[in-house]
């Protein structure tokens, strides 16, 4: 994938992973717009006010970004909420909903929006996120890690909807990167400079791999191949012991 003469729409792009990527794509020489619901955050980059889990707002952002940018030829779907989660309290639903809200409906509403807008310009790509948790859990984060998994199965079914529009999907599966979310949850996540460094190497190759899966994450990717996968599940689920009251 080029990344040095592209029209980016990163959505989830006012912070952390989000804002960084949207860094590298500037500064590779293409043209970027963040979104975001915080936009006040971002002083070096156009921005545009986005919720998405309101279709509205989702919509009004895409007419926003295409009257002015009608060559828009990337759109990353970035936004994203990591929620724990105590599943002995039914209390947990309200978090749950939040998280499907955002992480999967969100990222649906994102899709659908530019959808027509990327058939109709013949080429393009679509950048999803998901993370090392949609294929291994982290069972502090349960619905966190269903809606990770659930981006993914998406994004393999928008991939083959999309053959021969000219429009391609990538999905990046992030390890614990260190961003504002992760502190409380993982002191020894990757640091985000590192992590961009792999995602723009393995991006800019040609043609871009389904998926973008830097070395940290690759024991979570393919801990079910590689016969791991009941030995790490049991190790992570010893962070529950951190819950109040066991
Ligand atoms: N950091 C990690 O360890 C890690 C690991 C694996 C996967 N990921 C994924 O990577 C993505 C970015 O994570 P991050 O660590 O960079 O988190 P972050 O710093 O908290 O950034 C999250 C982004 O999502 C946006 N967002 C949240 N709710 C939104 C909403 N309702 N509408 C529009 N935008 C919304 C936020 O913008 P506003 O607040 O301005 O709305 C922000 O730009 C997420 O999808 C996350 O699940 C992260």
């Amino acid at each position: 994938m080029d990344i040095t003469d592209r029209t980016v729409l990163i959505v989830g792009g006012t912070s952390g992973i989000g804002r960084g990527l949207a860094r590298r794509f500037a500064d590779a020489g293409s043209t970027v717009v963040v979104g975001g619901r915080d936009t006040s955050r971002v002083d070096d980059l156009e921005t545009v006010s986005i919720d998405v889990t309101d279709a509205e707002s989702v919509l009004r952002a895409r007419d926003e970004v295409l009257a002015e940018h009608p060559d828009l030829d990337l759109v990353v779907t970035m936004s994203g909420v990591m929620i724990l989660e105590d599943l002995r309290d039914p209390a947990h639903f309200a978090q749950a909903q939040s998280t499907i809200d955002v992480n999967l409906l969100g990222t649906i509403r994102v899709l659908d929006a530019f959808t027509p807008h990327l058939i109709g310009h013949g080429r393009g790509d679509f950048l999803t996120v998901t993370s090392g948790i949609g294929f291994m859990p982290f069972p502090l984060m349960p619905t966190y890690g269903a809606s990770k998994a659930a981006v993914h199965a998406y994004s393999e079914s928008l991939r083959a909807h999309l053959a021969g529009t000219g429009v391609g999907v990538t999905e990046l599966v992030p390890p614990a990167v260190a961003t504002a979310g992760q502190e409380k949850v993982n002191p020894n996540a990757l640091p985000l400079d590192a992590f961009l460094d792999e995602v723009l190497g393995l991006l800019s190759q040609d043609p871009t791999p389904h998926e973008i899966v830097v070395e940290r994450a690759q024991p979570l990717r393919w801990a079910e191949r590689d016969g791991t996968y009941a030995e790490l599940l049991e190790q992570r689920s010893r962070s529950l012991d951190t819950l109040p009251g066991r």
